[in-house]
């Protein structure tokens, strides 16, 4: 689904170049569940932020389908980021004037999606992941691990198939975070592609794929089998 080949992102920082992401290589398949690991500034989120189409390269490729993505203009980019792509950062981002089913409509209000439409599949989408007693209330009358799983919804109401974590369980207490990871890995067993940055070693270890990164280089990959993951406790 995915193929980077050699992309990099250089900043420039008080007339110095920072090669955030360095040559980075990585082909990721449909369904995989991925972690990003490694010490802070070795460029995770910048890694998070190109496969979301959110920043552009400074050099290097990246096929999503096949279709290279470096070369598209924003329209497009903007295009394939809104229809395969859904986001969790650490810090929610949910609107709190909109109860959760309206933060979790958002994606579809914006896509110009029939109101009647939109609420219907909101909160079957709400029902689904065991959400709905949260159907009506706003975030601040929700804990951390409750906004999150909203967010993750709204995340995912477009049905994309690529779903980016920029270290979601950071602000969670280890319960909290457990409901969240559930949350995500029951996505992943339902055939989202899972990209997981985290500072949390347990929760790195659970992913098929453990990716460490440092000074913005690929500098190993672990490889579980799905049934491995799977057993280890949350
Ligand atoms: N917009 C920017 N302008 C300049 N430099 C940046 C920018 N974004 C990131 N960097 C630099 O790129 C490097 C990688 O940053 P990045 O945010 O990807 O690290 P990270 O691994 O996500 O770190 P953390 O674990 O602290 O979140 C850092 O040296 C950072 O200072
Ligand atoms: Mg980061």
């Amino acid at each position: 689904m995915i193929e980077l080949q050699a992309l990099s992102r250089h900043y420039l920082l008080g007339g110095e170049e920072v090669k955030a992401l360095d040559q980075f290589s990585i082909n990721i398949a449909a369904g995989d569940y991925i972690s990003v690991m490694g010490p802070s500034g070795s460029g995770k989120s910048t890694l998070l932020n190109q496969l979301g189409l959110l920043d552009t390269p400074t050099s290097g490729s990246f096929r999503f389908d096949g279709v290279e993505t470096t070369t598209l203009g924003e329209a497009e980019r903007a295009k394939l980021r809104n229809n395969q792509i859904g986001f969790v950062f650490q810090a929610y981002h949910l609107i709190d004037r909109l109860t959760a089913l309206e933060n979790v409509e958002l994606p579809l209000t914006l896509a110009g999606t029939d109101p009647s439409l939109r609420r219907e599949r909101a909160s079957e989408l709400l029902i689904k992941l065991g959400l709905e007693r949260f159907l009506h209330q706003r975030p601040q009358q929700l804990s951390g691990g409750q906004r999150q799983r909203i967010a993750i919804a709204r995340a995912v109401i477009t049905q994309p198939r690529l779903l980016l974590a920029d270290e979601p369980t950071g602000n969670l207490d280890s319960h909290s975070g457990a409901s969240v990871v559930e949350l995500l890995e029951q996505l992943n067993n339902d055939g989202i592609t899972l990209v997981v940055v985290t500072h949390d070693a347990d929760l790195g270890a659970r992913a098929e794929r453990q990716l460490l990164m440092v000074d913005g280089q690929l500098s190993s990959e672990s490889v579980l089998s799905k049934g491995e993951t799977s057993d280890a406790p949350l």
